[in-house]
């Protein structure tokens, strides 16, 4: 397995461009199962998440054009063969089961393995099943399989419109929702509904290809079911997630670095916490401009929201960046159990975590050391990757595979800033 190793306390200047976003792409993708017509995707990320849900969407009948160079993508779904996402391919990838909604609006039916546990919590996809239940569709767990069907007498197998208020929010569960609600007859309302970017982002590329939607971006959303939806082209969105871990880079390091290719409302809620512990950010005309020239870091207590709140998927980043304030922080993670399993790999280079349940307090040390580490998360590796990016001496983190799942090059990024930063292939 390949590794990434560091040696720390290179200042990091110059830029970074941002790529799509990972978490916009794959119910993207998803989005094609919804029409016989090409659906094309621009700034695609070269990611394996990209080839494992390329790989799904393959197996089911839809074929996948990919151009890595170019970052573009053509779907073709003229017709859904297989209707059945292995669990082979929905273990790797929870998001697998945005396919169930697509499936179930196109043609009434559709099998997808559940997901199981995941090493950030439970992650249950309760409320997708509950609001595709309510929209008429017929459940049968049995075999790790979800087996769904529309009856015939209904609308002649086709989803019907409901109001679905979810008692959680749920970005998933919202997208899988909608997406089954632009086909189906009559009107859906989906109340307290996600109001993540990338909701948005799939709301727009729908409405591109004929969905009637209107409230995406605020916490109800209704939808108007059409007949047919046709294809599109559609460009995805920066992802907001790699745009704040890019941030978050010189803020640890010291330095001055442009992330171009992002907008500030995609991370207003970062760039508050970054400002609090006295780093400047502004947004100019190429991106982010993130600058720390040396002062000290002050603590910032932070509690993990849904969008417009501090991100979950930020957590991680930011504590590494506290672990070296000049202060104690106190942070809530207030969306998944059990994500602070980088602490005690940040323990390992010298930080000073205690964790109870969902809360982390995290008393900022002097400095941390190089340490070899491990990744057990995709976003954990990429706090490790900035610990040591801050440390003094080398930092080598292990099962990098999971950084691969979500960041694109990023070695090659941060090295272009001045980071002595590089890959060791394994290739036994
Ligand atoms: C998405 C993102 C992930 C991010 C998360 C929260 C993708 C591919 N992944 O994950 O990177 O960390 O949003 O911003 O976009 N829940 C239930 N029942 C359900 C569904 C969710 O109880 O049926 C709970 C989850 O356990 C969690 C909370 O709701 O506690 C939020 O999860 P959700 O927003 O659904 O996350 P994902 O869509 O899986």
């Amino acid at each position: 397995m390949d590794k990434i190793v560091i040696k720390g306390g290179n200042p990091l200047n110059g830029t970074i461009p941002v790529s799509g976003s990972k978490n916009a792409c794959l119910p993207l993708m998803t989005a094609a199962l919804l029409t016989d017509q090409p659906v094309t995707l621009t700034n695609v990320p070269n990611l394996a998440d990209m080839n494992t849900m390329g790989e799904l969407l393959n197996s089911l009948g839809a074929t996948v054009e990919r151009d890595a160079d170019t970052h573009r993508m053509t779907l073709r779904a003229e017709r859904i063969r297989t209707p059945l996402a292995h669990y082979d391919i929905v273990r790797k990838m929870r998001a697998s089961i945005l396919v169930l909604g697509p499936m179930l609006a196109r043609d009434g039916a559709g099998t997808v393995s559940l997901p199981g546990g995941c090493a950030i919590g439970a992650r249950p996809v309760d409320l997708h099943l509950k609001g595709l239940e309510a929209m008429g569709a017929v459940l049968d767990l049995r075999d790790g399989y979800v087996h769904a069907s529309v009856p015939r007498s209904l609308n002649g197998g086709r989803l019907r419109g409901v109001s679905f208020r979810f008692p959680v929010v749920s970005v998933g569960a919202t997208e899988n929702l909608l997406m089954a609600a632009t086909l189906a007859k009559g009107t859906t309302r989906l109340v307290n509904a996600a109001q993540e970017p990338e909701i948005t982002d799939l709301a727009d590329c729908l409405i591109s290809m004929g969905a009637q939607i209107e409230g995406a971006g605020t916490s109800t959303i209704e939808i108007q079911g059409v007949d047919a939806l046709s294809g599109t082209e559609h460009a995805v969105i920066a992802d907001r997630i790699e745009l704040g871990s890019f941030m978050i880079a010189p803020a640890i390091t010291g330095g001055d670095v442009t992330i171009t290719g992002g907008k500030m409302f995609l991370v207003e809620t970062l760039a508050e916490a970054l400002r609090a512990a006295d780093i400047l950010v502004e947004e100019t005309n190429a991106g982010i401009r993130v600058t720390r020239n040396n002062g000290s870091i002050k603590p910032v207590s932070f509690t993990t929201e849904p969008f417009p709140g501090f991100a979950t998927d930020l957590q991680a980043q930011m504590m590494a960046l506290m672990t070296i304030a000049d202060g104690v922080s106190v942070i809530d993670e207030n969306i998944f159990e059990n994500r602070f399993m980088h602490a005690p790999e940040l323990t390992r280079m010298g930080a000073d975590i205690a964790v109870d349940g969902g809360r982390a307090t995290v008393t900022g040390v002097s400095g941390l050391r190089g340490a070899p580490v491990m990744a057990t998360d995709l976003r954990a590796s990429i706090s490790l990757l900035l610990a040591g990016l801050a440390a003094e001496g080398e930092t080598s983190v292990s099962r990098v595979y999971h950084l691969d799942r979500g960041y694109e090059r990023v070695e090659d990024k941060l090295r272009a800033c001045g980071a002595n930063i590089e890959r060791i292939k394994d290739d036994a």
